[in-house]
């Protein structure tokens, strides 16, 4: 989709980080942005911000993990402006790190309830009213590096979930392609960003374990890259991947490319993951 300006974009997520980088560089090309976020306070500072700046954008608060809040959202984003043309489902949440078996169930069900749940609604509230209005559409899916190659060390529920939003996207890829729609997709999978992710335990519910007194740093154990990426260069790679229908937008520092790279090599090669160095630990 190469014009953008008049056009209509949602983002979730967009109070934070990367969904609200999306949604500045939206307001910068002439969208028209409908901002949506679980966290209210900081969504309705992100739209006043951008309202501030004579863009035209409304917030509507909505918890993806939620199937109503999801087609609540697309009802008033096509009340509000009539159509949907840019859909960036974004919202993700990142856990406290543990060993693989020591991840609750409470843990699963939070963050797939988000990260993959919440894509799922979102491409079930969007995608067929895009589809119905015979007018361009793109949908950019937020996964990670981490979905393409396993990443961290105690990251296994997020990891997992993030190789589901690689999967699903190409699937729905697949399926628009399929049918000759006017609606492609992209699955955006950044590197390491300069975010709140790593607290992102403050919107954990209470019915899965979250709460005051949480622990809500989930400082990472292994060895991350010093090259953080800021979201501004990530969401100017998700514009230019939108414009060029490009499916892969790897917005990554080339530290993390060479890990996916070298990932997929041993797999093929037939020898066993390679284990991320620990901080402070020699290799
Ligand atoms: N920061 C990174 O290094 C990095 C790397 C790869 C992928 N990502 C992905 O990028 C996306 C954006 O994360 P970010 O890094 O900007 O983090 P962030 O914490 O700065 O922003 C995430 C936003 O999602 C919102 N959110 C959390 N739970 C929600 C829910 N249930 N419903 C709706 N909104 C909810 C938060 O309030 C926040 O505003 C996520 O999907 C994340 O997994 C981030």
């Amino acid at each position: 989709m190469r014009e953008l300006r008049g056009r209509v974009c949602v983002i979730t997520g967009a109070a934070s980080g990367i969904g609200l980088a999306l949604a500045e560089r939206a307001a910068a090309e002439g969208m028209r942005v409908v901002l949506s976020d679980i966290e209210a306070g900081p969504l309705e500072a992100a739209v006043a911000g951008l309202r501030g700046q004579g863009a035209t954008a409304i917030g509507v608060r909505a918890d993806v993990s939620k199937e109503a809040e999801v087609e609540e959202l697309a009802a008033r984003a096509y009340a509000e402006f009539g159509a949907v043309h840019l859909f960036c489902n974004n919202a993700g949440v990142f856990s406290r790190e543990k060993p693989t078996w020591e991840h609750t169930p409470a843990d699963w069900q939070w963050i797939f309830g988000v990260n993959v749940m919440g894509v799922v609604h979102g491409m079930r509230a969007f995608v067929p009213r895009m589809l119905a209005s015979g007018e361009p559409g793109h949908v950019v899916n937020t996964a990670s590096m981490a979905g393409l190659a396993t990443g961290g060390m105690g990251t296994a529920v997020y990891d997992a979930s993030k190789h589901a939003v690689v999967s699903l996207t190409e699937s729905l890829y697949k399926d628009l392609v399929t049918r000759q729609s006017l609606v492609s997709a992209s699955v955006l999978c950044p590197g390491v960003v300069d975010t709140n992710i790593f607290t992102a335990e403050r919107n954990r519910p209470a019915e899965y374990g979250g709460g005051p007194g949480q622990d809500v740093a989930s400082p990472s154990s292994a060895e991350l890259p010093s090259d953080w990426l800021s979201p501004q260069e990530v969401a100017a790679q998700v514009f230019d991947g939108v414009r060029e229908d490009r499916f892969y937008i790897l917005a990554s520092q080339p530290v993390v490319f060479e890990w996916v790279r070298m990932a997929h090599n041993r797999m093929w090669e037939g020898k066993n993951p390679a284990v991320p160095r620990r901080k402070g630990v020699e290799a």
